[in-house]
């Protein structure tokens, strides 16, 4: 099946704007992507007719609710090819996902001195929940930096490993430089617990847990052209037994008394409160819209998306990209001499071209690759090579204004 990219951006009503007077060219897909039209008719839907809480009433309503967001579990395993429907915990994205594993599997699970190992191409959400194990509970991190070219071969990886880590934790593709990290080449050398932040990769490229070898997997809907404060982990079932649960409150629990409290089983013991319970129906959408496009095609637009951009980015030789791994999704992060990223991105965006500039939550990189902030350019399935002809040509402007 080929990919009819205008046929995409016909779906997704925001592209059709203006910004400043100019066609919107959106390439901040990595900070988040916009929505098709069928999951912002799914939330109006949801609310306009469908709307109660979940997993509580007696009641029509509820019951419906309860099983157009339950559902969305099995998409989500669908979707990521996880051997079990109940491995899917619904978070309200990464960010909480990683938590939870630190909170509810390393803090019960990690001494004093063990040691988590991290790579230096980590967000911000993949590094503080560790940081927070290390301050409170004396456990080590250690950091495995990329290659010169960005790439984080396995080998690297599992060389870092000392006979005190406990447990991996690594991105599957970098939200700065784009590296695809080989996470199937890791496990085929470790038995450690891997925590795998897949917020980037499954954006772009097809999942298959059944083969990755990981533990535990995240997504995050907002980058799924999903709403915001969607999202899940998956994990494994063997994790998840030795888990304990992370918030407490309602849904989570099976009795309360005033001096005990037994848990609910599976999914549900990490699921405390009200969830969003729209947003995940709304990420449900956008995954078999996805799926229905399918992901292989996706990526194949999106390789020859990065190619095009890489070669036409090589090609200015007073701008560089950090990071050009061989195996890297469509993401560039650029300096230029004499020009700040902020006024790079202030200047595309007069041009109607939407970029992302400063450190891209991932300090602990941008200090390794001795950038200070950088202006980021994040295409998405929707994206074109007109608009990477555009964002040269702004790129070019912002040159001749600054040499
Ligand atoms: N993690 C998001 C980004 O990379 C916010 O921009």
């Amino acid at each position: 099946m080929s990919f009819d990219v205008d046929a995409v951006r016909a779906d997704f009503p925001i592209l059709a704007r203006q910004v400043h007077g100019r066609p919107l060219i959106y390439l901040d897909n990595g900070a988040s992507a916009q929505k098709p039209r069928c999951v912002i008719e799914a939330i109006t839907r949801a609310y306009e007719g469908e709307y109660a809480n979940v997993h509580r009433g007696l009641h029509y309503l509820s019951n419906l609710a309860t099983e157009n967001y339950e559902r969305v579990r099995a998409i989500i395993a669908r979707f990521l090819n996880a051997p079990h429907e109940d491995e899917v915990i619904f978070t309200s994205g990464s960010t909480e996902a990683l938590n939870m594993v630190s909170y509810g599997w390393a803090a019960p699970n990690l001494q004093p001195g063990d040691e988590i190992l991290l790579s230096v191409l980590e967000h911000h959400a993949n590094i503080v929940p560790w940081h927070f194990l290390r301050e409170r509970q004396g456990v080590v991190l250690n950091w495995v930096e990329p290659e010169p070219d960005g790439s984080l071969p396995p080998e690297k990886v599992l060389a870092a490993i000392t006979p005190r880590t406990r447990m991996i934790a690594v991105t599957h593709m970098s939200n700065v430089t784009g590296t695809v990290v080989d996470i199937a080449g890791i496990r085929a050398g470790t038995d450690l617990p891997l925590v795998v932040d897949g917020s980037q990769a499954a954006v772009h490229m097809p999942v298959d847990l059944s083969k990755l070898g990981a533990d535990f997997y995240c997504i995050t809907g907002h980058k799924l052209y999903g709403p915001s404060g969607s999202g899940a982990i998956w994990v494994r079932r063997e994790r998840q037994a030795e888990m304990r649960p992370f918030l407490g409150g309602g849904d989570m629990i099976r009795t309360v008394a005033r001096d005990a409290v037994t848990y609910n089983d599976g999914p549900l013991r990490f699921e405390a409160g009200t969830p969003g319970i729209v947003n995940q129906i709304g990420l449900g959408v956008a995954l078999e819209y996805l799926m229905d496009l399918g992901m292989e095609n996706i990526a194949a637009h999106e390789r020859a998306l990065r190619d095009y951009a890489r070669d036409r980015l090589r090609s200015l030789n007073w701008l560089q990209v950090q990071g050009d791994a061989a195996d890297k999704g469509a993401i560039f992060s650029m300096t230029m001499e004499g020009a700040h990223a902020h006024d790079i991105s202030t200047i595309l965006d007069k041009k109607g071209i939407a970029v992302r500039a400063g450190t891209h939550c991932a300090m602990p990189l941008m200090a390794h690759l001795g950038v200070p902030a950088s202006a980021r350019a994040s295409f998405a399935m929707y994206n074109t090579q007109a608009e990477v002809d555009a964002l040269i040509e702004g790129l070019t402007f912002c040159r001749e204004l600054f040499a």
